[in-house]
């Protein structure tokens, strides 16, 4: 059986924590799309640490984490990465798998991503800049280079062929980079890759299948990111919602059991597109603040707002959620009064759905009230000892949901996360 964490919003739910915590009772973690895009951080022996690309269950001495084909990888970081696990004592190459079927991200890939940012004017979408979206264009557009192709001898000249076609790329964009240094370090990086397990991942993961080995799908970014389902154009390049786990793995639809769907006890985002709970005021800067929601990969001020019930319960249609974990409780301690959105507003009309085209200043979010709680959560053990201000706020979002919150994070620690019988 397959179990997924996936984010329900849009990104930096406090997954990687999650993932962390849930480790143990997995023999396999495997990341299933996105790539260096992403920033999950977590807490080892009090440390705090940022993964990219490498799954979240590297520092559990007896998992088996899988970069998945519908990952892009960026070499460069991945190596960056490794330097990091091995300064907490981690022998990175004895349990990282590496599908061959994963595309890799070129220093033009950058390049490309940038230059189109920059062609953008007003509409960027506040892309990280790690090359996702030009890499999963070569990919659909059937001229990327995957992490198999580096055993083949011709592999420079098919690099050579891809860096001409994305130079007239950035000519046709007027944009100039020397990508020199980044090459370097690139090939380098390509050589230190070569020293890891790469496999058939879709053989690898359905033989422990068979064995009855118990795996768990680590997403990245979040519902309202995917290409097709979220907030199009202002979203990332892959399908980051339960389904790009058959794609991303090569599983079938009926190994998937459970869907642990993460989100935050209010609501962020980092980079453009619309945000209907939105507070771009004081109480937004105290969310941020009390949060401390900066990017773990890019250091970004985070935009913040009231939890959003309509686009969650999407999420929840969309992913199949079978269970939620709400993150950063803790993050509203001091608040006298909490909102949530139950509907959106839009030209009179109230509706609980996503529309098509979601343009921030036409939907006007209609927020329900409820009283803070007011007390420090963070030591908190058991859901019984929790305020029952926060009781409240937790049974309205099942019921509105129709999905429980099964757990509560009340802080970054991997011992902070409360189960709810
Ligand atoms: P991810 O991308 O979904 O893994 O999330 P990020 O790592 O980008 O962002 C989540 C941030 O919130 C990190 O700094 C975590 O350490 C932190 N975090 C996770 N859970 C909690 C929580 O329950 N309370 C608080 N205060 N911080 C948390
Ligand atoms: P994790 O896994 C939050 C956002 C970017 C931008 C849009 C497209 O840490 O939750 P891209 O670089 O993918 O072309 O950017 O998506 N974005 C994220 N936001 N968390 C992430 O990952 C994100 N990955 C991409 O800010 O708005
Ligand atoms: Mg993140």
């Amino acid at each position: 059986m397959v179990d997924v964490i996936l984010g329900l919003q849009w990104g930096d739910e406090g997954k990687g924590k999650i993932v962390d915590y849930f480790a143990p009772r997995y023999d396999l973690i495997a990341r299933f799309q996105g790539g260096p895009n992403a920033g999950h951080t977590l807490y080892v022996k009090d440390q705090k640490v940022v993964l990219h690309q490498i799954p979240s269950g590297i520092f559990h001495e007896n998992t088996i984490n899988l970069i998945g084909n519908g990952v892009v990888l960026d070499p460069v970081i991945l190596k960056r990465e490794c330097e990091t696990v091995k300064s907490f004592g981690i022998d990175y190459r004895k349990n990282l798998y590496i599908a061959q079927r994963a595309h890799l991200i070129l220093p033009t890939h950058r390049a490309l991503d940038k230059a189109s940012e920059l062609s953008k004017g007003n509409e960027k979408i506040g892309s990280t800049l790690k090359g996702i979206g030009p890499a999963y264009m070569d990919k659909t557009g059937r001229n990327g280079l995957r992490v198999g192709d580096l055993l083949d001898k011709n592999f420079t000249t098919q690099y050579i062929r891809l860096r001409l076609k994305h130079q007239k790329l950035l000519d046709g964009l007027h944009f100039q980079e020397d990508v020199s240094e980044m090459e370097e370090e690139f090939f380098e990086a390509l050589e230190f890759l070569k020293q890891f397990k790469i496999v058939q991942g879709e053989y690898f993961i359905n033989e422990k299948l068979s064995q009855g080995k118990k795996v768990l799908a680590e997403g990245a970014q979040g519902s309202m990111l995917d290409v097709d389902f979220g907030t199009f154009p202002f979203v990332t390049s892959s399908n980051t919602i339960s389904a790009g786990v058959c794609t991303g793995l090569g599983v079938a639809p009926q190994q998937i059991r459970e869907v642990i769907g993460v989100t935050k006890a209010y609501c962020t985002r980092v980079g453009s597109g619309p945000f209907p709970t939105e507070l771009a005021d004081e109480t937004g800067d105290l969310l941020r603040k009390a949060g401390s929601e900066y990017g773990a990969t890019t250091g970004r001020p985070r935009r913040c707002g009231w939890i959003d019930l309509v686009a969650l319960r999407y999420a929840c249609m969309i992913n199949g959620v079978t269970k939620l974990v709400m993150t950063k409780a803790d993050v509203l301690d001091d608040f006298e009064t909490l909102k949530m959105c139950t509907k959106y507003r839009i030209a009179g009309k109230e509706t609980e759905e996503i529309p098509f085209q979601m343009l921030q200043q036409a939907i006007e979010p209609v927020l329900s009230s409820f009283q803070g709680w007011k007390k420090d959560i963070t030591t908190k053990k058991d859901f019984n000892s929790l305020p029952e201000e926060m009781k409240t706020y937790i049974s309205f979002i099942d019921s509105y949901l129709k999905v429980k919150v099964s757990y509560i994070s009340n802080g970054p620690g991997r011992d902070q996360l409360i189960e709810k019988q």
